[in-house]
This record gives structure tokens, C-alpha cells and sequence, in this order.
């Protein structure tokens, strides 16, 4: 479905990313790898075998933005998927937070956007970028104020950029997971441990067992929507944002 193609993944080195990178290759594409630090790129790369690269990437940095789209090269499928995840209540919301979480999931979504939609419009031959929001982004939290409003401007971008590119034949997607069992959810587990005096696991358990479809999602649940939004099927899909969930959001 996807051979003959190039996706650079942000963030791809483990979780939803990483298994993104998977359902990739097994579909013909080639995968570059992006992430934070070159031993997990370089781990992930080994794990992912023939057709997958890697490049250390920070997306918070345009500099790291533009040498990391200037490494992969040519490529026809951008997944920004890297994100980062905080909660506090209102009043406890600090500055740093705040900025990290915009810096890494929208401007860093923005920009590496920017940076590979230049190259595609300079090749001429179109593209598909799927983002990944969240449920997150389409409600509120009490404790997660900010990755909520993080994920809303991703659908917001998704939006405006869909329109905006599509004329370049270039589709800009979305996909709201649901609560995906990963490296994250393990660390927003253990903040509400924290925040509400829950043991270890307890929200987890908590959050997989209001699921309708039965348990908590794991990456490669992700992974099929991923593959259709970056493959010409998706040719007329342009400027949405598509939950995978286990129906979580719709209960
Ligand atoms: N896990 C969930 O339940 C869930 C739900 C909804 C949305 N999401 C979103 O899906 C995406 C992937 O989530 P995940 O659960 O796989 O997370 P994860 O924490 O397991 O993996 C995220 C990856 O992004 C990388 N990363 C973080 N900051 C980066 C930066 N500045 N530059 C480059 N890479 C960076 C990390 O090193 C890591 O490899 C995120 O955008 C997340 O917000 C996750």
C-alpha cells in the first residue's frame, strides 16, 4: 500500500510512534526514525530492520527541526507524533509546564510540519501528514488543562493546514487515540498516583476498564489509521481528525 514511499516519524522510537514505524514497513514504505536521543533511535532502527533510518531529532529546536528534515531527505509521509504529557489543577499550573507542553506538541507539530511541507511543495508530487492529537483535545480535564489545550490547537493546525496544503495536494490528518497503553500512560499513571493518593496502576486500571471496547488500547491500535491516512485511500480525506479509542470519547 504505502511501497515506494518515505515516512519520517517524530518521536518514533517507542510507543504509538514506533509502531507506526512497524505497520510502515510492513506495508512497502521506507521509515526514518526520529527522536530525542540516538541510543533510542538507534535501538529502535535495529529493532525495525531493513527499511528503517534514524535521526536524532528534538522538535522543540527549530534548529534540530531543520537539520533532522534536511537528514531524512525526500519524504512523503510526515507522522508528528512526538508529544509530551503534565497535569495540575488550575492553580498549580506552572509556567515551565506550560511552555514545554506547547514548545514540544504544537509548535513542535507546527514547525516540522512547516519544514517538510516546503520540501513537498518544492517536489511537487504531494504528501500526506497525519498528526496526533488526542480525546484530550476535544474536552476538558480537570487535571490536564494544558495537554488538553495542546491537543485542541493540534486539531485546530490540522485544520488550517489541511485547507491550507490541500491545493498542493497534500492531505494534513489527524488522529485522537484514546488511553493507548505506552512509555506516557505509564507516566501519567504514575502523576495520578501522585495527585489523587491512587497506588501505581490504579488509573490504568481505572481508565482501561471504562473503555466500552474492554481494555485500554496498545500502539499497534493506532497503527491501521495510520496506514490508511498516509496511503492514496485517504486521497480525499482532508483536514479531520479521526478517533481511535475503543469508542472512549463517544461513552
Ligand atoms: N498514550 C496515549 O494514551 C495517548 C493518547 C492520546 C494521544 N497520544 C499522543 O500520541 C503521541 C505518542 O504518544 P505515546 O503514548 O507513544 O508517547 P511516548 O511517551 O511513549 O512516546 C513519545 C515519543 O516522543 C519522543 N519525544 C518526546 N519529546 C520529543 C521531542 N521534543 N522531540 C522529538 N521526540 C520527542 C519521546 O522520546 C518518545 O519516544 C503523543 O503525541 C501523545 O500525546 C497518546
Amino acid at each position: 500500500m504505502l511501497t515506494g514511499k518515505t515516512a519520517l516519524i517524530t518521536g518514533g522510537a517507542r510507543g504509538i510512534g514506533f509502531a507506526i514505524a512497524e505497520a510502515y514497513l510492513q506495508n512497502g514504505a521506507q521509515v526514518v526514525v526520529a527522536d530525542l536521543s540516538a541510543a533510542a533511535v538507534d535501538q529502535a532502527v535495529a529493532q525495525l530492520g531493513a527499511g528503517a533510518r534514524g535521526v536524532v531529532m528534538d522538535v522543540a529546536r527549530q534548529d534540530s527541526i531543520d537539520a533532522a528534515v534536511a537528514a531524512a531527505g525526500p519524504v512523503d509521509i510526515l507522522v508528528n507524533n512526538a508529544g509530551v504529557y503534565d497535569l495540575a489543577p488550575i492553580t498549580d499550573i506552572t509556567r515551565a509546564s506550560y511552555d514545554k507542553l506547547f514548545a514540544v506538541n504544537v509548535a513542535g507539530t507546527l514547525f516540522t510540519l512547516q519544514a517538510v511541507a516546503r520540501q513537498m511543495i518544492a517536489r511537487g508530487q504531494g504528501g500526506k501528514i497525519i498528526k496526533l492529537s488526542s480525546q484530550a483535545g476535544r474536552r476538558g480535564e480537570p487535571l490536564g488543562a494544558v495537554y488538553c489545550a495542546t491537543k485542541a490547537a493540534v486539531i485546530s493546525l490540522t485544520q488550517s493546514a489541511g485547507l491550507d496544503l490541500i491545493r498542493h495536494k497534500i492531505n494534513v490528518n489527524a488522529i485522537a487515540p484514546g488511553v493507548i497503553e505506552s512509555d506516557m500512560w505509564t507516566h501519567v499513571d504514575a502523576l495520578f498516583a501522585a495527585a489523587e493518593g491512587l497506588p501505581i496502576g490504579e488509573k490504568k486500571r481505572q481508565v482501561g476498564a471504562a473503555v466500552p471496547f474492554g481494555r485500554m488500547g496498545v500502539p499497534s491500535d493506532i497503527a491501521g489509521m495510520a496506514v490508511f491516512l498516509a496511503s492514496p485511500a485517504s486521497d480525499y480525506v482532508v483536514a479531520q481528525c479521526f478517533g481511535v479509542d475503543g469508542g472512549n470519547w463517544m461513552a
